[in-house]
């Protein structure tokens, strides 16, 4: 059974540490993560962008895909199925379509539209008994064509978002999508006490969290985040061990063509990836 984000995100707060939101592309992908997950006695987010919804062939392909992965893969660590910067629509078809989760992605909006969308759509989720995620100054890079400048959160303006009774609330603090430069000026640390000052026990999101140095996580982890998204570096490491493979003439030899050989070694890089950071952000054994 799929469960909404917030009580998990409530309690990685209060304890300490950060659940993983995990995007996913295919089958493959669910299916490390979810083993992951269950192996490490961890509860998992997994995100969908809408570019990975439309490619799975839609929301509804995902939702059926996932609570039937959970159930006949015997996964009983709470699994949320999150839709990842959503628009108003894409928020609206992701509730019909039975996710457990949305983010309503209003960053590029006048505030004051963001205000007004953002509440509209928490009365929804809640109605659902999903959780719901808001964005206050967009985070930078590209993810799936939505690109963001990585400018830092007003925390006054997080504060009036926060109180609209989001369960968890990605602030923009210098992180970006994709691979930081090489003169990437870090997170800003400033920017995020500020934040969970004006927003209190509200759980915190840290998007990009692809290349973070582990010694950033953590302490964004002591200010207030409590779920970290990952997406690029299990592409990475997907894309890294397939080249191998192939590389090495493997789909050549015997049947080493066929799709569960020859995709076998990017799914267990997956697997390294997500036990590596499910490890770093503390959430292993808190199922
Ligand atoms: P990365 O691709 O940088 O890991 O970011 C993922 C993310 O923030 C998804 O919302």
């Amino acid at each position: 059974m799929l469960v909404a984000a917030k009580e998990m995100l409530d309690k990685a707060k209060a304890g300490h540490y950060a659940v993983g939101h995990f995007n996913i592309n295919n089958l493959e992908w669910t299916k490390s993560i979810l083993a992951v997950a269950q192996e490490l006695n961890s509860p998992v987010i997994l995100g969908v962008s809408e570019g990975a919804g439309k490619y799975m062939t839609g929301y509804k392909t995902v939702a059926a895909m996932v609570k039937a992965m959970v159930e006949e893969m015997g996964i009983t660590v709470p699994v949320a199925l999150h839709l990842d910067h959503g628009s108003y629509e894409g928020c609206k078809k992701c509730i019909e379509a039975g996710f457990s989760s949305i983010m309503f992605d209003g960053s590029h909006l006048p505030i004051e539209e963001n205000i007004e969308k953002t509440k509209e759509l928490v009365a929804l989720a809640h109605e659902h008994g999903m959780s719901i995620e808001a964005e206050v100054g967009s985070i930078g890079g590209e993810e799936d064509g939505v690109i963001g400048e990585g400018e830092c959160a007003d925390p006054n303006e997080c504060k009036k978002i926060a109180d609209l009774g989001v369960d968890f609330l990605a602030a923009g603090i210098g992180n970006i999508h994709g691979k930081y430069p090489a003169n990437w000026k870090g997170l800003n640390f400033d920017v995020l006490a500020k934040v969970q000052e004006k927003t209190g026990t509200l759980p915190l999101v840290l998007h990009g969290g692809t290349g973070i140095p582990a010694d950033m996580i953590k302490k964004a982890i002591t200010l207030g985040v409590s779920k970290i998204n990952v997406n690029t570096e299990c592409q990475l490491a997907f894309a890294d061990a397939t080249r191998k493979y192939i590389e090495a003439g493997k789909d050549l030899e015997g049947k080493g063509f066929d799709p569960r050989k020859l995709l076998a070694p990017g799914a267990e890089a997956i697997k390294n990836t997500v036990r590596e950071k499910i490890e770093l952000f503390g959430s292993a054994n808190k199922a």
